[in-house]
């Protein structure tokens, strides 16, 4: 008998739509951050990719075609938690290391906080790489309900382990027992769980930074498989990965229709920066990649999708950027973000198409490099100054060769002026040709400059090591 009340109990729990329990009015709102995704990597851009389930997203929704990131991961993740620029968080150097006591201060407060505040549910699986050497920088104490993933940017997809300490973590908990399981199968396993048991009472923020397609270069095999003819055995690994991500997307979103959420979701999805051209991801026809500013790494694949969208079926030009979700996500929830922040709203754009709000951005500015590192874009118009990036030329898929190098300038030291409007591959230099326009670019970042916050690069910390914290990578250390 009392095996028969939990058993209900059980149930009752588990099932999404409670007799007398009403729909929630807010969008239940999914935000979809792929890793290292690159331009040429999706199948709305290149037809040899295979990525059934969001071509079907992108085509049905809104495909978004000036959406920019930062150059790395730590960056971009910063902007889509914070609203901030990175170079007014301290984030803007490269990315956090595991042994570096780097992290976003606590004073800014992530998007996952102000929708709890909103009512929502918030949840988040997948690849942190925001600081975690004190408990408080990590995603349950920043405003998420459950964190399923790992703290650092990137580990091997089988051990979950990076450099010499596994990263694994059910909320607080180190999870030991998924040594030898490629990683996006549980991830996902772990989103469905989420799904199948939330109330459709309550809107759900479900934050889905996946591990694909970041190397360790590593897919079931039956992934890879999917491109035989492709012959650059890197290459192929790559792509499997991207449609693992596809499938995973898939499932996810099946558990969604499922559960009666679908109609009522919006779907963002967007790479946090481009292909890294050494772990095989591709950007052609853009220049250079990811760790660079060229717009090879900084012009994302994005799109949005959801009933709620009034115009669908294109492709939109309006300029976002990547501090724009954190006001964008607010707003679909019915909020508002703090004033100050560097973002701005693109809710009517993404819902109606109309005109972005915003008609300048800052690329990033990042003075702790041996050469001073800035780029903005003001109109059409974009200035990078000092240190751009390599790889610095167009390189087209399937080989790793650059077919043109670049313009004779050491791209680790120049001034380059492009106008993206007539050359979105930043082909023609017309710093030489354009000196007023120059000029005006120059004062218009050295403007930006002066509200810089220094960037945080910590020396490694010994106190970090795994072999302290039982073999894991743990907060604690600073
Ligand atoms: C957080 O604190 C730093 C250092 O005092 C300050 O520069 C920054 O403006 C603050 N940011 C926010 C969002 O409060
Ligand atoms: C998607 O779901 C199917 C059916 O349950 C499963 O076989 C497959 O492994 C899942 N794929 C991923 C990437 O989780
Ligand atoms: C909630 O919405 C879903 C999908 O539109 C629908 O199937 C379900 O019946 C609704 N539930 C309630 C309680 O209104
Ligand atoms: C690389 O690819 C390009 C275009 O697909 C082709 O023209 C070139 O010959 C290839 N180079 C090598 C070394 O395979
Ligand atoms: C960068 O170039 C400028 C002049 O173009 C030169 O003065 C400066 O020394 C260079 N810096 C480095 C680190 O090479
Ligand atoms: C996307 O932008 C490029 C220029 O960067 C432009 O050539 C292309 O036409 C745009 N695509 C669409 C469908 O508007």
């Amino acid at each position: 008998m009392l095996r028969v009340v939990l058993l209900m109990g059980a149930l009752a729990l588990g099932s999404a739509a409670q007799p007398g329990s009403k729909n929630t009015t807010k969008p239940h709102i999914v935000f979809i951050v792929a890793d290292d995704l690159g331009w040429n990597d999706v199948g709305w851009h290149n037809p040899d990719v295979k990525t059934p389930v969001l071509d079907q997203l992108a085509h049905e929704g809104v495909i978004f075609n000036q959406s920019y990131v930062n150059y790395v991961c730590t960056p971009s993740r910063t902007a889509f938690m914070t609203g901030y620029y990175p170079y007014h968080v301290g984030t803007q150097h490269q990315v956090i290391f595991p042994w570096q006591a780097s992290y976003v201060p606590s004073n800014f407060t992530f998007l996952p906080e102000k929708l709890k505040a909103l009512g929502y549910a918030t949840h988040m699986v997948g690849k942190w790489h925001l600081g975690f050497c004190n408990w408080k920088y990590t995603p349950t104490y920043r405003g998420f309900d459950s964190f399923y993933g790992y703290y650092n940017g990137a580990e091997d997809y089988y051990t979950h382990v990076v450099a010499t300490g596994l990263d694994l973590r059910d909320d607080k908990d180190v999870v030991k027992t998924k040594n030898g399981q490629y990683g996006t199968y549980f991830f996902t396993d772990r989103v469905v769980d989420i799904v199948e048991k939330h109330q459709a009472d309550t809107p759900l923020f479900l934050y889905l930074p996946f591990q694909n397609v970041h190397q360790p270069l590593e897919v079931p095999k039956r992934f890879e498989d999917m491109y035989a003819s492709v012959q650059d055995e890197n290459r192929r690994t790559l792509l499997g990965m991207v449609s693992a991500m596809d499938e995973a997307v898939g499932n996810v979103t099946m558990a969604m229709k499922n559960a009666g959420l679908w109609d009522n979701t919006l779907v963002i999805f967007t790479t946090d920066n481009g292909g890294w051209i050494t772990a095989s991801g591709n950007n052609y026809p853009l220049r250079g990649g990811k760790t660079t500013l060229w717009e090879g790494g900084t012009r994302g694949v994005a799109f949005a999708h959801g009933k709620m969208l009034q115009k669908t079926g294109y492709t939109n030009n309006e300029m976002i950027h990547a501090v724009d979700w954190y006001p964008t996500i607010l707003a679909a929830a019915g909020g508002t973000a703090d004033a100050g922040i560097d973002g701005v709203s693109q809710l009517d754009t993404i819902l109606s198409g109309k005109p972005s709000p915003r008609t300048e951005f800052v690329y990033n500015i990042d003075d702790v490099q041996t050469t001073k590192q800035g780029a903005i874009r003001v109109g059409d118009y974009k200035l990078i100054e000092g240190n751009a990036g390599t790889p610095d030329g167009w390189i087209p898929p399937p080989n790793l060769t650059e077919e043109t190098q670049s313009d004779g300038e050491d791209p680790n030291n120049g001034t380059w002026l492009f106008n993206l409007k007539d050359d979105p591959t930043e082909h023609h230099n017309l710093a030489d040709s354009m000196p007023d326009k120059l000029k005006e670019m120059q004062a218009k970042l050295e403007e930006y400059r002066k509200s810089l916050v220094p960037a945080m690069d910590p020396p490694p910390d010994p106190k970090s090591t795994p072999m302290l914290w039982g073999g894991a990578w743990s907060p604690g250390w600073c």
